[in-house]
């Protein structure tokens, strides 16, 4: 199993998780929560960011901070000794007056810039694409677009290159890495440097469990050591501008 060499420029970073106790549809429990760090931790993630959703429609933002925050710390304590970095954000599903909501400064992944948007599974309209290269503009503000591989095929390919000329950072699924045949279409995207970072998306241990190790495994044996090092390094870069 390959180990990439520890350093602080070199974490193995989880982008995309739900472990989050009593949020949204993923964990349920601290216990579960647990478990999951425990097997992510096992599976060689340094550190993982938490992204529960938020959706405009249903949460008013300062309940969303609260009930976060307040997990945040819940988890925060309880998995003391488990040798795991917790940095906390939020998966921002994407909607229309998004350039407007002043909290999505605290929506950013704690301590970055990048703040994740969900986007909607259709073709995206000429004001989605300038309200997330707006966004992606500002200052001191970054956009990662959540599993762009799940609504890729609904964009022209120029969208898609006018987002990452615009510096949009692009996350995939592990899981989009598993199994030889359903893993080309992410490997193909990663060569082309249409994906930049990878994230498990797991909500609990069983249906969706984490499962980085997998697609690190699989990027490392389909692409080579190199790019396998660069997604770690722009996962770092993102997280802690090293
Ligand atoms: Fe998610």
């Amino acid at each position: 199993m390959h180990e990439p060499v520890k350093g602080d420029k070199n974490l193995v970073i989880d982008f995309h998780s739900h472990i989050l106790p009593g949020i949204d549809d993923g964990s349920k429990s601290v216990e579960e929560s647990i478990q999951m760090l425990t097997a992510s931790r096992e599976q060689g993630v340094d550190c993982v960011v938490l992204t529960p959703h938020f959706y405009a429609g249903r949460w008013n933002p300062e309940d969303f901070f609260e009930s976060r925050n307040s997990a945040f710390e819940v988890l925060s304590n309880a998995s003391v000794g488990l040798g795991i970095k917790l940095v906390v954000g939020a998966e921002v599903e994407y909607f229309e007056g998004i350039t407007a909501m002043e909290e999505l400064r605290e929506m950013r992944i704690s301590g970055s810039s990048a703040v994740m948007i969900e986007m909607p599974f259709r073709p995206w309209s000429r004001r989605v694409i300038r309200d997330i290269t707006e966004i992606a503009g500002r200052r001191n503000y970054s956009v990662i677009l959540a599993h762009i591989e799940r609504y890729i095929d609904y964009q022209d390919d120029s969208v898609i290159e006018e987002l990452i000329n615009a510096g949009v950072i692009m996350q995939a699924n592990a899981n989009s890495f598993s199994g030889f045949f359903k893993s080309q279409k992410c490997i193909k995207l990663l060569k082309s440097g249409l994906v930049h970072i990878i994230g498990s998306d797991c909500h609990n241990m069983t249906v969706r469990p984490p499962n980085l190790r997998s697609a690190l495994n699989m990027i490392e044996k389909k692409c080579g050591g190199a790019v396998l090092q660069n997604v770690i390094c722009t996962g770092n870069l993102i997280l802690f501008g090293e």
